[in-house]
């Protein structure tokens, strides 16, 4: 694993941006991972703005997510959908079609889930995946305690995590309770890792990934069991690193 301390969230931003560039470049077919909540956006700013500028074509870009909320309507405004298509298809001139994720209707969730992983293999796997990190701990939505090979299933979100996102939503009641969620094992399959933390409330999750034990307490502790795990801290999320 290697961690990477930045000034602060622009700079990790830029960084990433960045290296998605080189990617693009190298793989102008590269399936993205991307991860929603406030973390990732600097990035996404990032790469719009070298995209606009045409210092890489990302025209045949291929977008995945992470996960998805469960239960809401097809097109609310925080479906992890409609969040990626706002943030990251459209900026990029992408068409929705170059998307895939998670089915968070599907009366068949299990089915939803079992298909999202088919859907990865079969386009080849994720080239990079960036990831958030919650202040207990998870990536993706693999909340303290998830089997760290876990596939792709429903998860419950736990009052913590419910609480963090209240601020996406009109009334904390309405955060949904259960997520479709990529497993620590899917993400694992991931080519290239690459975690951003921004902020004080990130620094003990933060230092549990990188100085603690792998262990399924600290889902993102799974990390340091891949081959090409990059960790962006700013220095606020970096200040309980020893
Ligand atoms: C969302 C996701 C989550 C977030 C995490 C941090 O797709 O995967 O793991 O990355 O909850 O959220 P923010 O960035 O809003 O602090």
């Amino acid at each position: 694993m290697e961690v990477v301390i930045v000034p602060d969230a622009a700079a990790g931003g830029e960084l990433i941006a960045e290296a998605m560039v080189e990617l693009l470049r190298r793989k102008p077919d590269a399936l993205l991972g991307v991860a929603t909540g406030s973390t990732p956006l600097p990035i996404y700013e990032a790469l719009a703005t070298k995209v606009r500028a045409k210092a890489v074509d990302a025209s045949r870009a291929r977008i995945c997510q992470l996960d998805e909320y469960v239960g809401l309507p097809a097109g609310h405004p925080e479906s992890y959908r409609s969040v990626v298509l706002r943030e990251v298809v459209e900026p990029l001139g992408l068409s929705p079609d170059s998307f895939m994720g998670p089915d968070g209707t599907a009366e068949d969730v299990r089915g939803a889930c079992a298909a999202y992983d088919r859907a990865l293999a079969e386009a080849g796997g994720v080239d990079l995946q960036l990831l958030g990190i919650g202040t207990d701990g998870h990536i993706g939505f693999n909340e303290p305690c998830s089997s760290l090979v876990s596939r792709t299933r429903i998860k419950t979100l736990t009052q913590q995590t419910r609480e963090d996102n209240a601020r996406f939503f009109d009334s904390p009641d309405e955060v949904p309770h259960h997520v479709i969620t990529q497993g620590i094992g899917t993400i694992l399959e991931a080519r290239h890792l690459v975690l951003l933390a921004t902020g004080e409330r990130k620094a003990d999750a933060v230092a549990q990934t990188v100085e603690g034990p792998v262990a399924s307490i600290v889902p993102a502790s799974a990390l340091q069991l891949h081959p090409h795990a990059t960790v962006v801290v700013d220095e606020a999320a970096a200040s309980k690193l020893k």
